[in-house]
């Protein structure tokens, strides 16, 4: 357990938590919402590890003030949450259900009477079922739909929200949601999923625009980024390197900050259309980043259909998801977007990070994560090496709040700081709750640098 106190964060530095909707909502058919993507997926034998949905997850739909109460007792200044947008349009289109809105609005003026700013999150992989129906991200039109939802609800909320973030992770849901299947919609298309990364950037670009016009606060992109490390001293495995890079890494972030795709990526070029480009390279205010671990990479097999193959990375403690506990992979993470955009570069916040571990109550009740302790510290530490570095970081937010529904590992993988027992829905804060407490306790207690 580390005790040394953490060194000092600048003032006004974020932080935060961070959930999304249907890991954590329940209340499917509540209030007239409709169903998306991961509810069809979820209920398709044989797609969730152990057979669950979200179809109640953990009820944080009727839950809300509880678990705001435990950001409050955190002592967190942010929250970031995503808006499902089959509450919003149950349907896809036309206009805004009332009563999915009011859920939202319920939430974030129970956080700003709290004084934690409500960090909003419009699509965190919840797609309308009826916009897949119609071709999901792979048809154009999606895109528009996007900055039509976006539009409705910075209608509703623009005055309260004090960050938006557009897409979480558009990478996972083009190579896990429409190139392997392993995520909803489940689709196993490998590169020609390539128009998914293209109509979420547009529609990223679009939706910029429509919060603009609705709201004065700031708007961000939540990208996932993994600092790419070549096993193998070979060329071949060098340029599979680079290749992952490109798609994992450069894809998502070239285009938005203004130089194109990364050469090499794009499939079939009559996707993008020349006007395209400019309205993806919109200004943003800040580049959320997500952040797990960095990936090992080496040259395919022969007739493997990528150009990569990924390679355990060894000497690093796992978590319970068999990821590498690397924060010094955060700190080479934001070192390589500082000097690879340079000015181009908006200020970052850590958007997610965090650890799944097997959190067990003991025989009193409660619960010990001591790894979860030295993870939270040790990346805490490689943001504030960073910034010590020069890279302008301004917030950093845990994955997550609460256990919950973690995608196709179900309730079988446990990332909150908070544990969820299922069957009661009690929520019992874990030793590493304590710990970050106290730790922004005593970085906001600290003088301003
Ligand atoms: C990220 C997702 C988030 C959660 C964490 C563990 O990729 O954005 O919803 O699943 O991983």
């Amino acid at each position: 357990m580390p005790t040394a106190p953490l060194p000092q964060f600048p003032a006004g530095f974020r932080w935060g938590v961070s959930t999304s909707a249907y890991q954590i909502e329940g209340a499917v058919g509540a209030d007239g919402r409709g169903p998306s993507i991961w509810d069809t997926f979820a209920h398709s034998p044989g797609r969730i590890a152990d057979g669950s949905s979200g179809d109640v997850a953990c009820e944080h739909y009727h839950r809300h003030r509880e678990d705001v109460a435990l950001l409050a007792g955190l002592g967190v200044t942010a929250y970031r949450f995503s808006v499902a947008w089959p509450r919003i349009q149950p349907g896809g289109t036309g206009p805004a259900h009332p009563r999915g809105l009011d859920f939202y609005d319920r939430l974030v003026d129970e956080l700003l009477a709290h004084d934690i700013d409500p960090v909003a999150t419009l699509y965190h992989w919840d797609l309308p079922q009826p916009l897949e129906d119609a071709g999901g991200w792979l048809a154009r039109d999606t895109a528009a739909r996007f900055a039509g939802y976006a539009d409705l609800v910075a209608a509703r909320l623009g005055d309260r929200v004090k960050l938006w973030i557009t897409l979480n992770e558009p990478f996972v849901q083009m190579s896990l949601g429409y190139g392997t299947g392993e995520h909803a919609p489940g689709r196993t298309l490998l590169f020609d999923a390539f128009p998914v990364a293209h109509h979420q950037l547009l529609g990223h670009g679009l939706a910029v625009a429509a919060l603009r016009a609705r709201s004065g606060s700031p708007v961000a992109i939540a990208n996932n980024y993994s600092p790419v490390r070549a096993r193998g001293g070979t060329d071949a495995d060098r340029s599979a390197a680079a290749a992952y890079e490109a798609l994992h890494n450069r894809l998502f972030t070239d285009p938005l900050l203004g130089r194109g795709y990364p050469e090499g990526t794009i499939g079939d070029p009559s996707v993008v259309r020349d006007e395209d480009l400019a309205v993806i390279a919109a200004p943003i205010d800040v580049l959320g980043v997500n952040y797990y671990n960095p990936t090992g990479v080496r040259a395919p097999q022969e007739g493997s259909p990528l150009p990569f193959e990924l390679a355990p990375l060894d000497g690093y403690p796992r978590t319970a998801f068999d990821w590498p506990v690397a924060p010094d992979g955060l700190h080479e993470l934001l070192g390589w977007l500082h000097r690879t955009y340079g000015d181009a570069l908006p200020p970052v916040e850590i958007t997610e990070s965090g650890c799944a571990y097997h959190d067990v109550p003991d025989a009193d009740g409660r619960v010990h994560d001591p790894e979860r302790v030295a993870y939270l510290d040790g990346h805490l530490r490689a943001v504030r090496a960073a910034l010590d570095d020069g890279v302008d970081v301004r917030g950093y937010f845990v994955w997550s709040l609460l256990d919950n529904w973690e995608w196709a590992e179900g309730f079988t993988k446990r990332f909150g700081l908070v544990h969820v027992d299922y069957a009661t829905q009690a929520r019992t804060p874990k030793s590493s709750y304590a710990w970050l407490r106290d730790a922004i306790a005593a970085a906001r207690r600290k003088p301003a640098r």
